[in-house]
């Protein structure tokens, strides 16, 4: 179902008492700032996962998974499978992060999996795409944008893609400090809507939710939700810093 979503991802960050200490602070400015009608997901590293989740529960807001295994169970030493997940009651996981995609050559076939894993243990995959600067440059990035949606989504039925939670994220925005303007973000999103709407019709592409990853911070967001299809962010460096990523939740118009 369509939402307003501000979800955090701190990627590789933090010992474990600063991640605690971070999921403490978070609840302050919650509690104190309040989040409106968004929904607040943090994804933290696999390992506070139990941690923040319990922290999370207790106050109001969720926490996700940053990545989950192509595969169901068995002999994958290291991986972390939708079902372990879904029994620790994580209800989100990012899959197909860039970082995911460029240092682990995770390809939309695999991520396509991930995301048929993660529907299936009831977890809400934030699937990630997002074009390469010299992509944009060549003004390929709607061409990759398309591939990257349909080989891994349009496989999916009506139901289970209004289960799903789409980022943009262009790659040259992740942690440039170099942000999509709010008129490249908007022109972008609605066009994965209109792929959307192609594909499963007008009312489907209504319920799904888009969110904007690339440098989004407590500045800018707020031109960035103003666009019709932008319904939040996806938020790196400014969800390490609490006062800023409740800022950024609190930054819908
Ligand atoms: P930054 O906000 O640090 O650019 O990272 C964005 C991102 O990759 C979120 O998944």
């Amino acid at each position: 179902m369509r939402k307003k979503i501000v979800a955090g991802n701190w990627k590789m960050n933090k010992n474990f008492q600063d991640a605690e200490d971070l999921m403490f602070e978070i609840v302050d400015e919650l509690t104190e700032k309040g989040a409106g009608e968004t929904e607040v997901i943090v994804c933290t590293p696999a390992v506070y996962l139990e941690m923040s989740s319990d922290i999370a529960a207790e106050n109001g807001f969720m926490v996700g998974a940053q990545n989950l295994s192509q595969w169901e169970s068995g002999a994958y030493t290291g991986e972390i499978s939708a079902a372990m997940l879904h029994s620790m009651g994580i209800t989100h996981s990012i899959v197909g992060h860039s970082e995911r995609r460029t240092y682990f050559g995770e390809t939309d076939k695999i991520i396509s999996a991930k995301v048929d894993l993660a529907l299936k243990y009831s977890i809400t995959p934030i699937y990630c795409c997002g074009e390469v600067l010299a992509e944009r440059q060549a003004e390929k990035h709607f061409d990759v944008v398309r591939s990257q949606v349909s080989e891994a989504l349009f496989h999916l039925g009506k139901e289970a893609i209004t289960e799903v939670v789409i980022a943009y994220e262009p790659v040259w925005a992740i942690g440039t400090g170099v942000t999509a303007s709010s008129a490249q973000a908007q022109e972008m999103h609605a066009f994965i809507r209109s792929l959307l709407t192609e594909k499963y019709g007008a009312d489907v592409s209504a319920e799904i939710s888009i969110l904007y990853g690339g440098s989004c911070n407590a500045k800018n967001a707020a031109e960035l939700f103003a666009n019709p299809d932008v319904d939040g962010g996806l938020i790196g460096g400014a969800s390490l810093i609490a006062a800023d990523f409740v800022s950024i939740v609190n930054s819908f118009s």
